[in-house]
């Protein structure tokens, strides 16, 4: 039998977010204080979809991803509805290594769960991670758009796990961001099959001090944000990237390659290093101070 759907539009605000963070290769992630906001209501026939802000250029089709996360969505809660009009304000800039395509496809799966009445009981957060790591293909942008925070998240066979842990209020992320793309695929190609025991042993000891130093000894985040699994292997396609996290390293910042890059991450944790951080910007690059996320995303009441 069909779901019941929601007469009414319904709003959900969704997070950026930052994977990887150094050495926590496809299992770290943070929310971030940039937000696309998305709002969805069922109609009588078609597909409508207004976009302002970023991914403007993008065909609004079946084959815009958060109208695919929709589908899965309503796939699951039972079928789809007659009609859709999609209405998104988009803040997160694409291919950029700031998790667009997570926060697309949580908030796909969000509105979908909303639209269906009595969605949230049919579809457990459990449940939208799962299906949000299948459409994303990796669990460590999904994790922290979900739950907002400091993520670990984790794959089990076909289960996904993802805890949420509190970071110091001492980390203050700048992201520097280039004014191109990479692609996440390309920038994937590029990893060896194997890596070196002593690479592999290095970046285990560093993942497991950073999750110290993110959460109570942010002291420790410029040894803890030392990479030997994916970064230096990037470089080709982000030379910018790699010689801007360099340069940041060599002063003495905790500086890494956001998600899949090309943009750059401090863990800037004075008002120094934040404005040291600004200064290294690039030319064209933009700096942005935000603050993490406490939330993931979430339904925003009518009327805000
Ligand atoms: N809000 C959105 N609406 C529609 N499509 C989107 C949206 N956000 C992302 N996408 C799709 O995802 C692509 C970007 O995904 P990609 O994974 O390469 O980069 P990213 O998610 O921004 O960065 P990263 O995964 O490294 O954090 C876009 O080119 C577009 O096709
Ligand atoms: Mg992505």
């Amino acid at each position: 039998m069909k779901p019941a759907f929601r007469a009414g539009p319904v709003h959900v605000r969704v997070p950026a977010t930052s994977a990887n963070l150094g050495p926590g290769f496809d299992a770290l992630g943070l929310a971030l204080d940039l937000h696309d906001d998305l709002v969805a209501r069922v109609v009588d026939s078609g597909l409508a979809i207004d976009v302002a802000g970023e991914g403007e250029e993008l065909a609004r089709d079946e084959s815009h991803l958060v109208v695919r996360a929709l589908r899965a969505g309503f796939e699951v809660l039972g079928g789809q509805p007659p009609g859709l009009e999609l209405s998104c304000a988009n803040r997160i800039p694409h291919g950029r290594g700031l998790g667009s395509s997570a926060a697309a496809i949580v908030a796909g799966l969000l509105l979908a769960r909303a639209l269906v009445l009595g969605g949230e009981e049919t579809l457990s957060g459990a449940a939208v991670l799962e299906l949000a790591d299948r459409l994303e293909g990796h669990p460590d942008n999904v994790a922290p758009a979900l739950l907002g925070g400091l993520t670990v998240a984790w794959r089990d066979g076909a289960a996904v796990g993802a805890l949420r842990l509190q970071c110091d209020e001492r980390v203050r992320p700048v992201v520097l961001v280039p004014p191109f793309q990479a692609s996440t695929e390309a920038a994937r190609g590029l990893l060896p099959p194997a890596v070196a025991h002593a690479d592999a042993a290095a970046n285990s000891g560093r993942a497991a001090l950073l999750v110290a130093a993110l959460t109570t000894a942010p002291q420790h985040l410029f040894a803890a944000t030392e990479d030997r699994l994916h970064q230096a292997y990037r470089e080709p396609a982000m030379p910018a990237s790699i010689e801007l996290v360099n340069a940041l390293r060599a002063a003495g910042l905790p500086a890494v390659v956001s998600g899949a890059g090309p943009t750059v991450l401090v863990l800037a944790r004075d008002d120094r290093e934040v404005a040291q951080a600004v200064a290294a910007a690039p030319g064209r690059w933009r700096p942005s101070v935000l603050s993490i996320a406490p939330r993931g995303g979430h339904q925003v009441a009518a009327g805000h």
